[in-house]
């Protein structure tokens, strides 16, 4: 058995709270590390159909401890309207703890995020970054500014969380008023907000660090259920149109309180396409019929938001890039049986300069690079009915096992995991990470450990 971190190698919304789930049954204790409730989880369970977006996926097994670790942001609301939910379909939430580092997402800061993406329009130089309205980036703002309000806050004395919000407001207040013309509430009314949620959160919001450290000493098994994805990571994304948070997986380790040595696996989600919500590049965007047909039959819209996902060829100079700064052992490939009756599959195998034709697979920095480049094409044929019902590797269609052996060797890591439906069972476990099964080569087409 063994300690897994579970990230999105593509633009998130890639399947990772199915195999989170799925992987969540061997491990002892499941940990959220980054991000809020931008996140949205989908997990089909009995044919019960749940949406989380802060609650980690492994909270549907009763004997699992599950964790929000410090590295996440946190609406009250939002979480509070999840634990109500869940418990209202008869499961326990007694098993669930909040880290009391992980920062509140207020009103203010829902505002700040709306009134920025409309600010940004108006600005002849600004496009919008499409953000989910949470408030997630204006609260990871104050976090880095240290003018943030903690859940461990809520229980100081009145006298000190009142001074600490009077702090935040004569900053946000004018911010507000002056710069986007809009209102907040008032000291008194946030301090009361402040108060109703530290009762209602009391039996979840616990230090978190020492119970991650006496499960590691007890030998537990800790699975790290990441949000977004690698490629909306603020340091390595498309910045600007990224999330606030690291996605890759250092954002698990620092988002949770443990050290990289801990860890015995990095697992990467990707789609067997790809897609993207919000704004911002995506060279492999398909705008025809086969982009209709990876929308409607992938179901592609956004848990959180509802919107519309753009999509396009899976693209393996991103999946390259995410194998890389995330260390990945080994992804997961999902939704597989999306790409069933279609005539022909395109895989991105590098870029190429339309000006000067000089090919390269490293994803640039610079939007303005990327905006130079154009995907380079290898063509597959597809096969001929359906995957969805398939669960060993060995009776998929030779046209798919082509096409995946040419992803592990493109972005440099065996593929572990095929999924080819929502439920827990429509998937084909080729190397397990919870067992820290892995293949020594690296590039190696998909055969089991
Ligand atoms: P924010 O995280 O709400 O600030 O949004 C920033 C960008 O990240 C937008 O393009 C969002 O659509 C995108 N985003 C945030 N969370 C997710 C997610 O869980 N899946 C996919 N895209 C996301």
């Amino acid at each position: 058995m063994a300690n897994v971190i579970i990230v999105g190698a593509q633009w998130g919304d890639e399947g990772k709270a199915k195999i989170v789930d799925l992987l969540a049954e061997q491990a002892d204790v499941v940990i959220r590390c980054q991000g809020g409730c931008n996140a949205g989880h989908t997990v089909v369970h009995h044919g019960e159909v749940f949406k989380f977006h802060l609650i980690p996926s492994g909270l549907l097994y009763p004997d699992k401890l599950c964790i929000i670790g410090s590295g996440t942001v946190i609406s009250p609301e939002v979480i509070l309207r999840e634990i109500t939910e869940i418990e209202a379909k008869g499961y326990a939430t007694t098993n669930l703890k909040i880290s009391d580092r992980a920062h509140l997402t207020l009103p203010y800061h829902i505002t700040l995020d709306r009134v920025q993406e409309e600010s940004r329009s108006k600005d002849q130089n600004g496009e919008k970054i499409g953000t989910t309205g949470k408030g997630i980036g204006p609260t990871y703002m104050d976090k880095v500014a240290r003018i943030g309000l903690r859940l461990g806050d809520l229980y100081e004395t009145d006298e000190l969380l009142k001074k600490q919000i009077a702090h935040i407001l004569s900053i946000k207040t004018p911010l507000l008023k002056h710069a986007y013309q809009a209102e907040t509430e008032t000291v008194d009314e946030i301090f009361t907000l402040c108060k109703q949620y530290a009762e209602q959160l009391r039996p979840y919001v616990t230090n978190t660090t020492p119970l991650i450290h006496e499960a590691i000493g007890a030998g537990k098994h800790i699975l790290f259920e990441g949000a977004q994805g690698t490629l909306l990571d603020i340091d390595h994304g498309t910045y600007p149109f990224v999330t606030s948070s690291n996605a890759t997986a250092g954002g698990a380790c620092t988002g949770s309180g443990i050290g990289p040595s801990r860890i015995d696996q990095s697992i990467g989600v990707m789609k067997a396409y790809t897609t993207r919500v919000g704004s911002g590049p995506f060279p492999t965007e398909l705008n025809d019929s086969v982009g209709q047909h990876l929308q409607e039959v992938g179901k592609e819209f956004g848990t959180t938001t509802g919107r519309r996902r753009r999509c396009g060829w899976f693209d393996g100079v991103i999946g390259k890039y995410s194998v890389q700064v995330n260390g990945l052992d080994g992804v997961a490939i999902t939704k597989l049986d999306v790409l069933d009756g279609l005539k022909e599959l395109h895989l991105c195998v590098a870029y190429k300069n339309i000006q000067t034709g000089e090919q390269t697979s490293d994803f640039p920095t610079r939007l303005s690079d990327l905006a130079q480049l154009e995907p380079v094409y290898e063509t597959f044929p597809g096969w001929t009915g359906s995957v969805h019902g398939i669960r060993a590797y060995d009776k998929l269609p030779i046209e798919a096992k082509n096409y995946l052996t040419r992803i592990a060797e493109l972005i440099g890591t065996p593929i572990a995991i095929v999924s080819v439906g929502p439920e827990r069972q429509e998937t084909m476990m080729v190397c397990n990470p919870m067992r820290n099964e892995r293949k020594d080569d690296k590039a190696s087409a998909v055969t089991a450990c």
